[in-house]
């Protein structure tokens, strides 16, 4: 896990962001770009109002240096990237789509529906890599006033020489207060009864349900299980509950499983705890092993802590289920206790007892840095 920190800009980082800004020059010379390696970097009183507004977020290495910084302003009353830099020395540590997580947290805390950049549309580390975390082009036609004259002004400055283009990032929460949360190889979508085909497919599996049922639920079972949690709206007002997972983010992407927080086999309707929830999963067999159900899982993590505010996750599952088990591991959950239950119906395994682990939000802040 990377050791930098993301945080809040303070005064004495401003002389270095020239500096990161700048390192970027050689990546777009290589492209044939020279024309944007030669820009000059922005000097540092030009990050004073973001600096003032709060909305400069620094990646800081163990020295708590700044390797990295987004810089974001208003256009059209919704929070605008102005600029996203991270020193080529740190790439591929996923830095620059940590320090959007921060400016997106901020944006949706302070109640914007939307975020938006304008960038090139064919630089793969522009256009491309916005789109894998989760932004979407905005369409000429649907420019505001303010992001027009963005891009007139680039146009005037030479810059369209290569193709550029609006975005925005949706951050509105969807059905039942859920956002949709996007990592680099899943989108995670609220849970809706739209997906409900889906789900006949993942539990008619007797694999999928070895550890859950022993066996495949009947498409009955499926609609009588399933349905109501669908609809359930009981986590809504915290942001809790069902999601659908996608191997990438537009229509028609394969369907990979589901994640829950906060809800689980407790009855739709049953009370939801504003402080500490459960976290679950279940992927079709395809995408098994590939580390989806954990990339999943952490971004769940992260908002039930950023942004729901819990205090502590959970999760449990069959001592002998070494998958979820793998996957509590992998999200820095530790193992608190083995209990072995009295069931009428015991599935193989059942006397080695189920586990519980759990993760506190201050270990999980501990485990970023
Ligand atoms: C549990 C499940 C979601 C895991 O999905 P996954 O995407 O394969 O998991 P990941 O690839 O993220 O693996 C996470 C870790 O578990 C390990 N792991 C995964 N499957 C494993 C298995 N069958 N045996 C041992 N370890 C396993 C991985 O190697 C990885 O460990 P690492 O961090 O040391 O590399 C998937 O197996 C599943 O859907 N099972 C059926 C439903 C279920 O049992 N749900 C949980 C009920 S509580």
């Amino acid at each position: 896990m990377s050791r930098m920190t993301i945080r809040v800009a303070r005064d004495d980082d401003l002389p270095l962001l020239p500096a990161i800004d700048a390192s970027g020059g050689p990546l777009f010379r290589g492209a044939g770009m020279d024309l944007v390696a030669d820009m000059p970097p922005d000097p540092p009183e030009a990050f004073e109002p973001a600096l003032a507004a709060g909305t400069l977020w620094v990646t800081a290495d163990e020295d708590d240096r700044p390797v990295g910084f987004v810089r974001v302003g208003l256009v059209d009353g919704h929070p605008h990237v102005d600029q996203l830099s991270v020193h080529p020395d740190q790439a591929g540590q996923r830095l620059g789509a940590r320090l959007l997580e921060a400016a997106e947290t901020w944006a949706r805390s302070a109640g914007h529906a939307e975020m938006s950049l304008t960038t090139y549309r064919d630089v793969p580390w522009n256009g491309p890599y916005y789109e894998r975390l989760g932004w979407r082009v905005l369409p000429v036609a649907s420019l505001g006033p303010g992001l027009a004259a963005a891009r007139q002004h680039e146009r005037d400055r030479g810059l369209d020489r290569w193709p550029r283009q609006a975005m925005v990032k949706d951050l509105a929460p969807g059905p039942g207060g859920r956002p949709v949360l996007t990592t680099p190889r899943v989108t995670l979508r609220p849970m809706t009864l739209e997906h409900l085909p889906l789900l006949h497919r993942l539990d008619a599996d007797p694999e999928v349900m070895r550890h859950l049922l022993g066996r495949a639920r009947t498409p009955e079972e499926i609609d009588a299980f399933w349905a109501p949690r669908c609809a359930d709206p009981s986590g809504d007002a915290l942001g809790l509950g069902w999601w659908v997972g996608f191997a990438g983010a537009g229509a028609g992407a394969d369907f990979l499983g589901w994640w829950d927080l906060g809800r689980r086999d407790s009855e739709p309707g049953s009370p939801v705890r504003p402080d500490a929830a459960e976290i679950g999963w279940r992927l079709d067999r395809r995408y098994w092993r590939r580390g989806l159900a954990s990339e999943g899982a952490a971004a769940l993590v992260r908002h039930g802590f950023e942004t729901v505010g819990l205090r502590r996750i959970w999760a449990e599952t069959m001592a002998v289920n070494a998958a979820s088990r793998g996957v509590m591991r992998r999200l820095g959950m530790r193992h608190v206790s083995t209990e072995v239950r009295a069931w009428d119906d015991p599935l193989p395994g059942a006397e080695e007892g189920e586990v519980t682990y759990e993760i506190t939000a201050e270990e999980w802040r501990r485990g970023l840095r």
